[in-house]
């Protein structure tokens, strides 16, 4: 009895099989999907509106380049370990082309010489690698939109006053870069003083609102600011300090220059809370460096170090057609499917 229940098991198990094997089509009449590229774009961190339009950029040229887009980064912008992981399994899993805004100039370089070894082209965007093993570096000129910041402050206060620097996250090459220029402006005007560079606003709006708290803290008296102008080099940094100045009743009351935009900045710099903001082009960033992994793996020669420019925002301006264009970029794109 067991014996033929068995055998009518394994005469039934035949059958199924056959059948499938049949009703399924065959592997190779299937369409051979093509071998798109696959692109990893690696930013500081995701959480920034900047990284956004750079993510924006990415996946206008991934769909206009027919390649297959990676996004993938740490949340927050000053978290080298998840930098590293991210590039270092994006090296493993073997993409065509690696495009990294590097959290830390020095950190990123044992990753992007794996990639290098392994014959991935390395894209550099945003902030410097102290490498030579990247194809191309895509950035905004970050000294002299520094400098851009420094003489526009000093123009405000009339090449007079204290002023006061919150610095971004130390070893961050975009930020330490803008920082160098400021501080070379400023020291042009014998009648202007830097009185506060030592604070770091690190990695997030809230990091940078404490330490903001902390620079403005000594120069604090009743309603009143001791110090005449404020410089913040990126967009938590100029977010954190916009909020610390708001909540201690003192926004509006200083000039005060910041770095990159999103509707919270662009909203304080056309009640005045912000003076002006020095705007990149980060959708263009994102775009060319996609481009350039392409252009790369054709066989194209690249551009050792392509500038994307940066523009002086201020009330004059916002409106602007040629500014909107660039502060108020399209991002419908992330809600599409890649
Ligand atoms: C900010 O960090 C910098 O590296 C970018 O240029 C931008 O200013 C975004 O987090």
């Amino acid at each position: 009895m067991l014996k033929s229940r068995f055998t009518l098991a394994l005469m039934l198990l035949a059958v199924a099989t056959a059948s499938v094997y049949f009703l399924l089509p065959k592997a190779a009449s299937l369409p051979q999907p093509t071998a798109r590229p696959i692109v990893a774009l690696v930013p500081m961190g995701t959480t920034d509106e900047y990284w956004k339009a750079v993510h924006a950029g990415g996946i206008k040229a991934a769909k206009e380049l027919n390649v297959e887009l990676i996004w993938q980064g740490p949340i927050r912008r000053d978290d080298r370990s998840s930098q590293l992981d991210v590039v270092d399994s994006m090296v493993i899993r073997g993409v065509s082309g690696i495009v990294l805004a590097p959290i830390d100039n020095m950190a990123l370089r044992s990753p992007v010489n794996d990639a290098y070894l392994s014959h991935i082209p390395v894209i550099v965007i945003d902030s410097d690698l102290a490498s030579d093993k990247q194809e191309s570096f895509i950035r905004t000129d970050n000294e002299a939109a520094g400098f851009l910041a420094g003489e526009h402050l000093a123009s405000l206060l009339g090449y007079k006053g204290r002023v006061a620097i919150l610095r971004g996250v130390e070893g961050n090459s975009s930020t330490d870069h803008r920082e160098v220029g400021f501080i070379k402006a400023i020291r042009q005007h014998k009648d202007m003083q830097i009185v506060s560079d030592s604070q770091h606003g690190g990695g997030t709006t809230e990091s940078a609102y404490k330490a903001s708290e902390n620079l403005i803290a000594p120069f604090k008296n009743a309603d009143k600011l001791n110090l005449d102008g404020i410089f913040c080099p990126n967009e938590s940094t100029t977010f954190g300090m916009l909020r610390a100045l708001q909540d201690g009743g003192l926004a509006g009351k200083i000039k005060f220059v910041g770095f990159d935009f999103s509707p919270k900045l662009l909203a304080a710099l056309r009640t005045g809370e912000i003076s002006a903001l020095v705007a990149q082009d980060p959708v263009t960033m994102g775009y060319l460096g996609v481009k350039a992994v392409v252009d790369k793996l054709q066989g194209k020669e690249l551009t050792r170090v392509v500038d994307v420019k940066a523009t002086i925002v201020t009330q004059k301006n916002i409106d602007e057609p040629a500014v909107k264009g660039i502060i108020e970029p399209d991002l419908s794109i992330l809600e599409t499917k890649r």
